[in-house]
């Protein structure tokens, strides 16, 4: 169509939240680009502004309308922008009913479940100039074929699945990504397979919860049976996939780390907590022995991989004995690296509702001596990297290192810089690692 290729003007999408959301917005990026759109390198002037929310952050309402107040002042400078507000915060009526009372200057509204329908609403909005909305709260089938922008040619994100049926206490996912979709294995495959022919040679398998993978779908195939499909596909050199629940992180799972090649030595297991009692209370439904008994296990086939997590700090009702048990589980879990969250009530979810929250003094208190514990494992497990040689994919110019360094991945997720051209990313190289810190590794190629 002649409309589609002209120029319409320019874009820019700024992203809060998981892989989960990063993958939608370069699925509205190339939509957006299909119509004609370019991308902008500044939010400032660009004529259609994204904003892709996360619920789970800290303090997200006060951030994200902390964020609309700024964006009002650069489409009060250029009205005939348009502003599209997505994600997780938009599931929630509360946010939208804020939104379209206060701040009724944003042009479209859209939910998690209605990414497919944005280039409609725009165009909708720009034709007939009135407020777009559309927020469903559940989803049929997960729409195929969307183009994608992809921020590098040599890596993807997979998506094989939506939603999350788990319903732990404090968490909001479930709510605004609504129930559990799995993706059909063949559209998948021939999704890599088309990847692959494209340049990709890293694929990111995503999902709140990959080890349930199509169970609520009945495929007759499960999450490992899938790993196995795409180790056959040729021209994929690594598979990674996250996140895995340990409540069913299976021993089909375990034994494919063992036998896939191309299954990168890497887990990331959010555990929450250490103590059982609160991990009953949080609805994981697995107790701190069984969650160490996995990495045994993991650890057995792979001897090498890295096991990273995720620990709430200050869950309703922890106390000091809950909390040591945290502590204990971290000291024999030995973490590669953790994401460390403050407990902060979610309304809605069942916990905002618990008695004995937490004082904000103690949350800190105990966090801070947690972040400690853990950056010491994570030096001296980094340190264990020093003389080897390690294979990495090199992604381009690093974030720090300055003139002429890059930034790459080792296959156990840790981030080395070296000096390197950036024209060789997207190579798989050999590094030998020369010195380690906590948060990345220093090494020269070879
Ligand atoms: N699906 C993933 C995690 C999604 S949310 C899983 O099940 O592991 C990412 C992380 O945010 C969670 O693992 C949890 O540690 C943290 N989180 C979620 N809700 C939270 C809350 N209300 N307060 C603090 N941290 C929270
Ligand atoms: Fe949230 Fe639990 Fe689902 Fe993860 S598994 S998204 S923490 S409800
Ligand atoms: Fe946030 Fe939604 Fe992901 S709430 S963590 S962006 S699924």
């Amino acid at each position: 169509m002649k409309s589609d290729s002209q120029k319409r003007g320019t874009y820019f999408i700024q992203t809060f939240g998981c892989q989960m959301n990063e993958r939608d917005s370069e699925t509205i990026a190339g939509m957006l680009e299909r119509d004609g759109y370019e991308r902008a390198e500044e939010r400032d002037g660009s004529d259609v502004i994204v904003v892709n929310t996360c619920s789970v952050r800290e303090n997200a309402d006060n951030r994200f309308f902390g964020q609309l107040g700024v964006i009002k002042k650069i489409k009060e400078k250029n009205p005939s922008s348009i502003v599209a507000v997505c994600g997780c915060m938009m599931q929630q009526k509360r946010v939208t009913d804020i939104i379209k009372d206060k701040y009724s200057w944003v042009d479209i509204i859209f939910g998690t479940m209605n990414i497919d329908e944005f280039p409609a609403l725009l165009r909708e909005r720009r034709e007939l100039g009135q407020h777009e909305y559309a927020v469903a709260d559940s989803m049929e089938h997960i729409t195929e074929g969307l183009p994608s922008k992809r921020k590098y040619k040599f890596k993807s994100f997979v998506n094989i699945m939506n939603g999350c049926n788990n319903f732990c206490t404090y968490c909001i996912v479930p709510y605004t990504r609504g129930r559990e979709k799995s993706r059909p294995p063949e559209t998948i495959v021939n999704e890599i397979k088309k990847l692959s022919m494209d340049g990709v040679k890293e694929v990111t398998l995503l999902g709140q919860n990959v080890n349930s993978y199509g169970k609520a779908d009945g495929f007759g195939s499960d999450f490992a049976d899938l790993l196995y499909r795409i180790e056959d596909i040729d021209g994929i050199e690594r598979i990674r996939f996250m996140t895995s629940h340990p409540k069913d992180c299976s021993d089909d799972l375990i034994k494919a780390f063992g036998e896939l090649p191309k299954l990168c030595p890497h887990i990331h297991l959010p555990v929450q907590s250490g103590s059982s009692r609160l991990l009953k209370k949080m609805n994981r439904k697995y107790t701190k022995e069984h969650y160490l008994d996995l990495l045994e296990k993991l650890r057995d086939v792979r001897e090498d991989i890295a096991v990273t997590t995720d620990i709430i700090v200050g869950f309703p009702g922890e106390t000091d004995d809950d909390f040591e048990e945290t502590m204990d589980l971290v000291r024999k879990a030995r973490f590669d690296s953790a994401f460390t969250f403050l407990y902060s009530k979610r309304d809605g979810t069942p916990a905002a509702g618990y008695e004995n929250q937490i004082p904000d003094t103690i949350k800190h208190e105990r966090f801070n001596r947690l972040v400690e514990e853990l950056n010491e494992i994570t030096a001296e497990k980094n340190a264990a990297y020093e003389g080897r040689v390690e294979k990495v994919l090199i992604e381009g110019p690093s974030a720090r290192g300055g003139e002429g360094v890059c930034a790459g991945r080792t296959d156990t997720f840790k981030l080395v810089n070296f000096r390197c051209s950036e024209s060789r990313a997207g190579e798989l190289a050999d590094v030998k690692i020369t010195e380690t810190g906590t948060f990345s590794l220093y090494g020269e190629l070879i």
